[in-house]
């Protein structure tokens, strides 16, 4: 199904995706949090085997606690919300890749909303401890937080590489 808006405007919005870790405090309705959740629900993957599952964090108190582990989450301390993305552990190459198609899945869907976020991995021992925390078994993975919530400030400009140092035409040129 094509989306009917002019191309530019879609790839327009695409580019205008920033990291957002200064959030208001404006809660995100059910509805908004609902269509997020149902674009991450689309994301592909691998064989379509649907690895990602997704734990919402509303609770304030929770946000706090994980935003304290070992890693760079501090973001989601002040976050409207926090989503999980949790992998079942059994292919580490391929999961890791599905994750990050859900992860930025998610960050889309939100900043349709005008919704701002931004992607933080635990540490190692984050990880463990967040497992902990959540009632999350041993064997999954869970290493990245996404943080979520109406932006407090225009996001930042980040700068990218010019467009020449990052396209090869028909060869690799070191
Ligand atoms: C795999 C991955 C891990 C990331 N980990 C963190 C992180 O731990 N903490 C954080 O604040 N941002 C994290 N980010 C967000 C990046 O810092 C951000 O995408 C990058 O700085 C570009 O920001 P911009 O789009 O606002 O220019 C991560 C992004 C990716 C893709």
């Amino acid at each position: 199904m094509a989306v009917e808006a002019p191309p530019r405007q879609l790839t327009d919005f695409l580019r205008s995706l920033r990291a957002v870790r200064d959030f208001q405090r404006k809660p995100l309705s059910d509805d908004v949090v609902q269509d997020i959740l149902e674009v991450a629900r689309w994301s592909g993957s691998a064989s379509n085997r649907q690895f990602v599952e997704i734990i919402v964090i509303r609770k304030r108190e929770t946000l706090q606690a994980l935003a304290g582990l070992g890693g760079y989450v501090g973001h989601l301390r002040g976050a409207a919300l926090g989503m999980l993305l949790v992998a079942p552990g059994e292919w580490p190459e391929g999961e890791t890749f599905d994750e990050g198609r859900a992860a930025e899945r998610i960050m889309l869907g939100a900043w349709a909303h005008g919704v701002g976020s931004s992607i933080g991995w635990f540490s190692p021992e984050g990880r463990k401890e967040a497992k902990r925390l959540l009632g999350v078994p041993a064997k999954p993975v869970v290493r990245t937080a996404i943080s979520l919530g109406y932006p407090a400030s225009p996001p930042r400009r980040g700068s990218r590489k010019p467009i020449t140092e990052l396209v090869h035409e028909e060869r690799y040129r070191a």
